[in-house]
């Protein structure tokens, strides 16, 4: 799992199950240049270990928390209660309900306190982390040029002769 020395984004996911998937966030991320780090911790199995990263990751020069939680997906609603940070939540696929117990647990915040919520499994792990780099490409021209180059390329592949 990634671990850079000044991360500027937090990706937690609530268990180790959830690292196949949850790579694909991290490799965009790594793709882009954002310093990142990842970590396993579960708002249930391990409550105050979240607490303490999210009440501490402004202090640390964090600025979006990226939280991805399957079943009864509460990571992103507890990290969202414990910071101001953006928190963007991925739902995990889990191991019934193909996910969509995830995704209401995670998208059905109380008003006052959102998650920005994003779609199940690695879509949404790979999406999250676009929209952690367009929100950091707002105060950041080189990740502003990158992110256009990204969606640039991505274009002209999706328009490419299936013959090329
Ligand atoms: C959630 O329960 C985790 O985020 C994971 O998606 C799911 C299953 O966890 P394991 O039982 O595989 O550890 O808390």
């Amino acid at each position: 799992m990634s671990d850079t020395k000044n991360p500027v984004v937090g990706v937690l996911m609530g268990s180790n199950s959830d690292w196949p998937t949850m790579k694909r966030c991290v490799e965009t991320l790594d793709s882009f240049g954002v310093p990142n780090v990842a970590k396993v911790m579960s708002a249930h199995r391990s409550p105050e270990a979240v607490v303490d990263f999210c009440t501490n990751a402004e202090s640390r020069g964090m600025k979006i928390i990226i939280a991805a939680a399957g079943g009864a997906a509460h990571l992103a609603g507890v990290c969202a209660a414990h910071t101001h940070l953006p928190v963007l939540g991925v739902p995990m696929k889990g191991w019934s309900l193909d996910g969509l117990d995830s995704l209401l647990s995670t998208a059905q915040m109380p008003k006052g306190i959102p998650v920005a919520t994003y779609a199940i499994g690695s879509a949404g792990a790979i999406n999250a982390a676009i929209s952690a780099v367009s929100m950091l490409a707002l105060s950041d021209a080189d990740l502003r040029e990158k992110l256009v180059k990204f969606r640039t390329d991505q274009t002209a592949k999706s328009v490419m002769d299936p013959h090329d």
